[in-house]
C-alpha cells in the first residue's frame, strides 16, 4: 500500500486578522474553544493519515507549543520552516524531502471542514490522479482561487480573477503526487509576489496530467476574517450538546446547548446557547448569549456577550450595552467606570477596531 501523508501550511502573516495576529499564530485562533488548526489536523487523522508535516513561519514556537509531536492527536508531526511566506507553492515546494514520493494532501491550516476530508482522500487513494482539488459554490468568488470547468475537465484555474468565470472556488485542501514539484519549480511569482498553488496545478492542467476534481457540498469556511471566525464559531457550536462541569447558583437560567467547563462559577445570569465558556471562568449578573464562546479564566460581570469569541484571561465587566459579533483577544479588559470625568478611555494595539453606538 502506498503511503498518503499530510502537509498543513500554517505560516503566512494573517494581516486580516490584525491585532489578534500581532501577537498570535492565525491558526490558533480558537473555534468554539479548540484552535482551527486542531480541526484540519483532527480531519486529517480521521481520513487514516498519520504522518504531518506542519509548515511554520514567524509563528513557529506557538505552533509547535500547541501542537508538539502529534501525539495527543494520534499523529507524528515534522515541523517545516518556511523563511517567510513566498506563497502555498513555496511551501509545497520546501516540503519535497519531508513528501518524498509519496503522494499527500496540502490541507491550509486556516480552512474549516466540518465533514472532514476522509471521502475526498478516499477517492484520491482509489483513482490516483496527478492531482485532486476540492470546490465549492461561493457568492464571492473573487476572493479564491476560481475554476472553469467543462464537463468532467477542470480547463483554467486562476486565483482571485476580478471577473470571475465561475463561483466555483478552490477550497484550501488538494491532492497531489510528485508532478506537483515539477510545477512548482516551473511557475513564476504572481502579482502578489507569491508562489500560488493556484497557478501550479494549472501548470499540471497544461501539461496534460489527470488533474480531477469534487465539488463539496457540505460546510466550508477560509477563516481569515473575522466575520468568517464568527461564522465558523457558529457552525461548530451549533452542534454542541450540553454539558456542565462548573457549577450553576439556581437564580442562573440555562436555555438551549451550553458548555460551561471544569472550574467555572456562574451566578444569577442568563445563558443562552449554544455556547460554550472554558474552565476557570466567573460569570456573575450577566447575559452570555448564543453563538458565543468563552476561553479559560475570563471573567464577564454586569455585561451582556452575543455572537461573539473572547479568548483566555479576559474581563468584560459592567458595560452598559450589548457585546456583539466581536473577537477580543487575550487578556483585554473592557470596563465602565462611574469615576468622573466620564469619558471613553483606550489603551488599543495597533490595527485595533472599536465601534461605539
Ligand atoms: O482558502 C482557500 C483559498 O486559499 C484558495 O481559494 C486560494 O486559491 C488560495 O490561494 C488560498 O488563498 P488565501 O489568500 O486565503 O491564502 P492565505 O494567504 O490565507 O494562506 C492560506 C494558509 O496557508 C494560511 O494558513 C497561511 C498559510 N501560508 C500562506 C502562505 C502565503 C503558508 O504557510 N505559507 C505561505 O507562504
Amino acid at each position: 500500500m502506498i503511503e498518503i501523508k499530510a502537509v498543513i501550511l500554517s505560516g503566512g502573516k494573517g494581516t486580516r486578522l490584525r491585532p489578534i495576529t500581532h501577537t498570535s499564530a492565525k491558526q490558533l485562533v480558537p473555534v468554539a474553544n479548540k484552535p482551527i488548526l486542531f480541526y484540519g489536523i483532527e480531519a486529517i487523522r480521521d481520513a487514516g493519515i498519520t504522518e504531518i508535516g506542519i509548515v511554520v513561519g514567524d509563528t513557529a514556537s506557538e505552533i509547535r507549543a500547541a501542537v508538539g509531536d502529534g501525539g495527543k492527536f494520534g499523529v507524528r508531526t515534522t515541523y517545516i520552516q518556511q523563511e517567510a511566506p513566498l506563497g502555498l507553492a513555496h511551501a509545497v515546494k520546501i516540503s519535497k524531502d519531508f513528501v518524498g514520493k509519496d503522494r499527500f494532501v496540502v490541507y491550509l491550516g486556516d480552512n474549516l471542514i466540518t465533514d472532514g476530508v476522509a471521502g475526498f482522500v478516499k477517492q484520491f487513494e482509489a483513482n490516483a490522479p496527478n492531482c485532486q482539488i476540492l470546490l465549492a459554490h461561493v457568492p464571492n468568488p473573487q476572493s479564491f482561487g476560481v475554476a472553469e470547468l467543462d464537463g468532467d475537465r477542470v480547463v483554467r484555474l486562476v486565483e482571485k480573477p476580478k471577473e470571475p468565470k465561475s463561483d466555483l472556488a478552490l477550497v484550501g485542501v488538494y491532492m497531489f503526487d510528485e508532478s506537483v514539484f515539477e510545477a512548482a519549480d516551473a511557475i513564476e511569482p504572481s502579482g502578489r509576489d507569491e508562489l500560488e498553488i493556484t497557478d501550479a496545478i494549472q501548470y499540471l492542467i497544461e501539461k496534460g496530467r489527470d488533474v480531477r476534481y469534487q465539488i463539496i457540498t457540505g460546510w466550508w469556511k477560509d477563516t481569515g476574517k473575522l466575520q468568517d471566525m464568527l461564522e465558523a464559531n457558529r457552525m461548530i457550536l451549533g452542534r454542541l450538546e450540553t454539558r456542565i462541569d462548573g457549577e450553576i447558583d439556581a437564580k442562573t437560567q440555562v436555555d438551549g446547548q451550553v458548555v460551561v467547563g471544569k472550574g467555572c462559577r456562574v451566578e444569577n445570569s442568563i445563558l443562552r446557547g449554544p455556547l460554550i465558556i472554558g474552565e476557570n471562568s466567573t460569570i456573575v449578573n450577566a447575559y452570555v448569549g448564543p453563538f458565543t464562546s468563552i476561553n479559560y479564566n475570563c471573567e464577564i460581570r454586569g455585561s451582556e456577550v452575543e455572537h461573539s469569541i473572547i479568548l483566555e484571561d479576559s474581563r468584560i465587566v459592567d458595560v452598559g450595552g450589548r457585546i456583539e459579533s466581536s473577537l477580543v483577544g487575550k487578556n483585554v479588559v473592557i470596563e465602565k467606570h462611574s469615576r468622573r470625568p466620564r469619558a471613553y478611555k483606550f489603551m488599543v494595539g495597533d490595527y485595533s477596531r472599536i465601534e461605539l453606538e
